[in-house]
C-alpha cells in the first residue's frame, strides 16, 4: 500500500472526495490514506495558512496530497491555500491535461475533431509572486520574477510529460518579442533543456497566436509549456476546448511533494445536495495513479469514465437535455459498474519513492558569470515636466556618468520624446556609467543618495550587465547605443 494524504476540503469537496474514493476502493487501488484537516474549519480556528501542523507533516512525510476544493475566507490578511500549499511545497509545474470526452458536446466533438493536449504551467513565479507595491498614490508595480531555474524545472517537467504522454512536440508559448528579458529567458531555456531531448521536436510560439491557433486547430497541439500567468489564462482556454473545468484535471508536481486536485471550486450554491460533478477529481486522481506508478489502475478507472459519460450518465452540469440527469452517488456508481478490472496484472507499489526530506533549503543557481553593475534607473516621484528633472539630475551628476533617458511609463521622455505622450507621475532617470572602468555599485547608490536631497526617489534599480551583455531592458525610443 502507498501511503497519501487527503484533505476533503469544503463545500463539495468531501461529497466528491468520498466519490472518488469509493471508485478507488471498487477498483481496489493499493492506497492508505491519511486525511488531513486543511481549510474553511482550519481557517476558523486561527491558523492563517489553512492547515493544521499536523496535516503539513503527514504531507511532506507521503510526499502527496489529494485534496477537494477547499474555501479562502475573503480579508482578514489570510493566503489562498491552494497558492501556500503550491509554494511551499515548491510544486514547480501545473501540468493539466485536455482530452475530448464522448458524450461531452463540444463544438470541437460535434465536428470529429479530436482533442488532446497537456499545458505545462509554472507554477510559483512570474507576477504571482504577488510583489507589488504602490509606488506614488497613482502608480502601483508588480514585480514580474522570471528564474533560470526555475523556467529548468518547468521546462524539463513538460518534456518529460511529453514523454510519457507519447507527444512528438512540445511547444513554448511565450511573449520574448515585448518582455525580452524575462519570457526571452524562458525562451532561451527552453531550447537549451530541448536539446537534452533530441527524440521530441521543440517549437515556440507567441502566446496570442497561440490563442488564436489553439481555438482555431486545437488538434495541432501536443504538449505546451508556459510561465505563470499566461498559464493560467492559456488553460482555461484549453478547459473550454473540452468542455469546461468539470473536464480538467490538474496535478501540481514538484521534485519531493505533488498535489493533486479538482480545478474547480468548493460551489457552496449546490454543497451538500448531491449535485456535484465528481469528474475533475476523479481525473485529477487518474493522474495521481499514473504518477505513483500504478497506471493500470489509472486506466481502468479512465476507461469507467469515458464509458459511464459515453452511456448518458451525467450531472445536472453538463450532458444531454433529452437524458435525465443523475445525483453525485447514483453517476459514481455508473462509474464503478462500468470498471473492468482484468488487465489490472500486478501493482506497482514498490516504484514509489517517498520524498526524502532535505536538511536544508535547495539553493538553485546557474554557473558564475561576470556580472558589472554599469548603470542605476531611479524611480522619482514628480508631477514635473521631464526637462526640469533633467536639470537637476545634470546638476549634480558625477564625472563618471552620464543620465542616459528619462521614461514615464517605458517611454522615453528625454533627452527626446512628445508632447503626446501622456504622463503619469513616476518617471524613470536612468544614469549609466561613461567610462570603460569599473564604477563600483555602490558608487551608484552614492549617486541616488546624493539625488534625494533633491528628487523624490521612491525606488532604485541596478543596472548589470553579465558577461558583457546588457541585462536591462530600453526604454521605447531609446536608441541601443544610448
Ligand atoms: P466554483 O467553481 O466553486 O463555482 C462556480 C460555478 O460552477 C457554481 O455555479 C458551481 O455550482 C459550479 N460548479 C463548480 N464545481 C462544480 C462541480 N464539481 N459540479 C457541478 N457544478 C460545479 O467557483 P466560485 O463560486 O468562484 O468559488 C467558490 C469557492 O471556491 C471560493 O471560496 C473560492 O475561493 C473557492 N475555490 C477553490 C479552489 C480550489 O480549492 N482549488 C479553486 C477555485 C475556487
Amino acid at each position: 500500500m502507498i501511503k497519501i494524504s487527503v484533505a476533503k476540503g469544503d463545500g463539495i469537496g468531501p461529497e466528491i472526495m468520498d466519490a472518488v474514493l469509493s471508485v478507488f476502493e471498487a477498483a481496489q487501488v493499493p492506497l492508505a490514506y491519511e486525511f488531513v484537516s486543511m481549510g474553511k474549519g482550519v481557517y476558523d480556528l486561527g491558523y492563517t495558512t489553512g492547515m493544521t501542523d499536523e496535516a503539513k507533516q503527514s504531507i511532506e512525510s507521503t510526499g502527496i496530497l489529494f485534496k477537494g476544493p477547499m474555501e479562502t475566507p475573503k480579508g482578514g490578511g489570510v493566503k489562498s491555500i491552494n497558492v501556500t500549499a503550491r509554494k511551499t511545497w515548491n510544486t514547480h509545474s501545473n501540468i493539466r491535461k485536455f482530452q475530448t470526452i464522448k458524450g461531452v458536446d463540444t463544438v470541437f466533438s460535434k465536428a470529429g475533431i479530436p482533442i488532446n493536449l497537456t499545458i505545462v504551467r509554472e507554477n510559483i513565479e512570474d507576477t504571482y509572486g504577488g510583489i507589488e507595491h504602490y509606488m506614488t498614490k497613482d502608480v502601483a508595480v508588480s514585480r514580474r520574477i522570471i528564474s533560470r531555474p526555475g523556467s529548468e524545472q518547468v521546462i524539463r517537467s513538460a518534456f518529460e510529460t511529453a514523454l510519457k504522454e507519447g507527444y512528438r512536440t512540445v511547444t513554448c508559448g511565450h511573449k520574448a518579442n515585448i518582455m525580452k528579458l524575462t519570457d526571452g529567458m524562458f525562451l532561451d531555456t527552453f531550447y537549451e533543456i530541448a536539446k537534452e531531448y533530441p527524440q521530441l521536436h521543440a517549437e515556440d510560439i507567441i502566446v496570442d497566436a497561440l490563442c488564436m491557433k489553439l481555438v482555431c486547430a486545437p488538434q495541432k497541439f501536443e504538449c505546451i509549456v508556459l510561465t505563470n500567468l499566461q498559464g493560467d489564462i492559456v488553460s482555461d482556454l484549453c478547459a473550454g476546448l473540452v468542455g469546461g473545468l468539470g473536464f480538467a484535471p490538474s496535478a501540481n508536481i514538484g521534485d519531493h511533494i505533488k498535489i493533486f486536485e479538482a480545478v474547480h471550486g468548493t460551489a457552496p450554491d449546490i454543497a451538500g445536495k448531491n449535485l456535484a460533478n465528481p469528474t475533475s477529481l476523479l481525473m485529477s486522481g487518474v493522474l495521481m495513479l499514473n504518477q505513483l506508478g500504478l497506471e493500470q489502475y489509472g486506466s481502468a478507472i479512465q476507461n469507467a469514465l469515458m464509458a459511464a459519460i459515453e452511456n448518458g450518465t451525467h450531472t445536472g452540469d453538463f450532458g444531454e437535455n433529452r437524458t435525465t440527469s443523475v445525483g453525485t452517488k447514483e453517476y459514481t456508481q455508473a462509474i464503478i459498474n462500468a470498471l473492468q478490472l482484468d488487465n489490472i496484472t500486478a501493482s506497482h507499489v514498490d516504484n514509489y519513492q517517498k520524498p526524502i526530506s532535505p536538511s536544508t533549503n535547495k539553493m538553485m543557481v546557474s554557473s558564475n558569470e561576470i556580472i558589472e553593475t554599469v548603470g542605476i534607473d531611479i524611480f522619482v516621484e514628480s508631477e514635473q515636466q521631464a526637462n526640469d528633472i533633467a536639470t537637476i539630475v545634470l546638476r549634480h551628476l558625477d564625472n563618471d556618468m552620464d543620465l542616459t533617458t528619462i521614461t514615464n511609463r517605458g517611454t522615453q521622455v528625454w533627452p527626446e520624446g512628445s508632447v503626446f505622450t501622456d504622463l503619469v507621475d513616476t518617471y524613470v532617470v536612468r544614469i549609466e556609467k561613461n567610462t570603460t572602468e569599473i564604477v563600483k555599485k555602490k558608487k551608484f547608490m552614492e549617486q541616488a543618495v546624493h539625488l534625494y536631497d533633491f528628487l523624490n526617489i521612491s525606488s532604485i534599480e541596478m543596472l548589470i550587465t553579465i558577461d558583457g551583455k546588457r541585462k536591462y531592458s530600453l526604454a521605447q525610443g531609446q536608441k541601443a547605443n544610448a
